[in-house]
């Protein structure tokens, strides 16, 4: 089994990602932990154990920081996600409660329970990242890896020209997280861009898992509509499931490796890069077989209730 934590910021393409993880056979989530982004944290943690319920695994949720590090906090993505980050489909209130130690303070915790043992897998700022750095520095060499959905390397942006929405909404944190010294892969537009879940595929997923696949579905009819009116597309990308997919199929990507880095002030804000260096333990993604990808999500989906 492959133990993950996974800091996200639940969202409609988090959900996709987190229902993924809670139900696939090799995957066990130590704990889900909480960061603003598509909606604000507080709203975030909610709607983190909302999801435990609806799978009925109900892992640990802990709630992260409500602001990024240095910069005012950007408005959140309510015109991708809703205002409620499900696309206004609204799953019962949570009976489950987040545990009391924060999302960095729980990511230091189990790092240092399993050492070498445990992915760090994010898929919205990083900003719980940077303060679980902070908090103990030795955690670098206490992670199996860290995998990131984030960045725009050799394409352009989502939010700006240059930046993708998960570093411009913390670029010092994306920069400490980034260039640390601890193994790393980055999965940014470049190539979560290259996967689509299209009505049909959908559909596919509600009819094999009436619950969890029905709900999915519905909420994606709102995301699919922002992809229609800003990308002029039919269907959505699911950005953070390229992260998740990696974990146990790595050998679906191509990567290239190489230092990184994070533009975090003057008119570039939020820009990553990447620069090819003799040995790297970092890298980021730049292709995936689709085919194969599309074909395990509905695999494992189709075991959620
Ligand atoms: O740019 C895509 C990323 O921003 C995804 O993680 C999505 O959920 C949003 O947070
Ligand atoms: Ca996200």
């Amino acid at each position: 089994m492959k133990k993950i934590i996974l800091d996200t910021d639940p969202g409609i393409d988090d959900a996709l990602a987190i229902c993924y993880a809670l139900n696939h056979p090799q995957i066990d989530v130590l704990a889900l932990t909480t960061i603003y982004g598509n909606v604000a944290t507080e709203l975030a943690t909610q709607n983190a154990l909302r999801l435990c319920e609806l799978n009925q695994r109900p892992v640990p949720v802990a709630q992260g920081a409500l602001t990024p590090l240095k910069i005012d906090s950007n408005p959140v993505a309510d015109f991708v996600h809703g205002l409620n980050g499900f696309g206004e489909i609204e799953l019962p209130t949570p009976s489950l409660q987040p545990v009391t130690t924060t999302a960095a303070e729980t990511i230091v915790e189990l790092l240092n329970k399993f050492p070498n043992k445990v992915t760090l897998v994010a898929v919205g700022p990083l900003t719980n990242l940077a303060i679980a750095l902070e908090l103990d520095p030795t955690i670098v060499n206490k992670v199996d890896s860290v995998v990131v959905m984030g960045g725009a390397f050799h394409c352009d942006g989502n939010v700006t020209q240059y930046a993708e929405a998960n570093i411009w909404n913390d670029p010092h944190a994306a920069q400490q997280v980034l260039t640390a010294d601890w193994p790393l892969t980055v999965h940014g537009l470049d190539v979560t861009y290259r996967i689509t879940f299209d009505a049909n595929y959908l559909e596919q997923l509600a009819s094999q898992a009436p619950a969890v696949g029905g709900f999915l579905m519905d909420a994606a009819k709102f995301y699919s509509q922002f992809y229609k009116e800003h990308h002029n597309f039919d269907g959505c990308c699911p950005h953070d499931q390229l992260a998740i997919s990696f974990l146990c199929n790595p050998e679906w990507y191509t990567l290239e490796h190489g230092t990184l880095d994070v533009i975090t002030d003057g008119e570039a804000p939020g820009k990553t890069s990447i620069k090819a260096t003799g040995h790297s333990n970092k890298a980021i993604a730049t292709d995936v077989n689709s085919e194969a990808l599309l074909t395990d999500y509905a695999a494992v989906l189709s075991q959620a209730i």
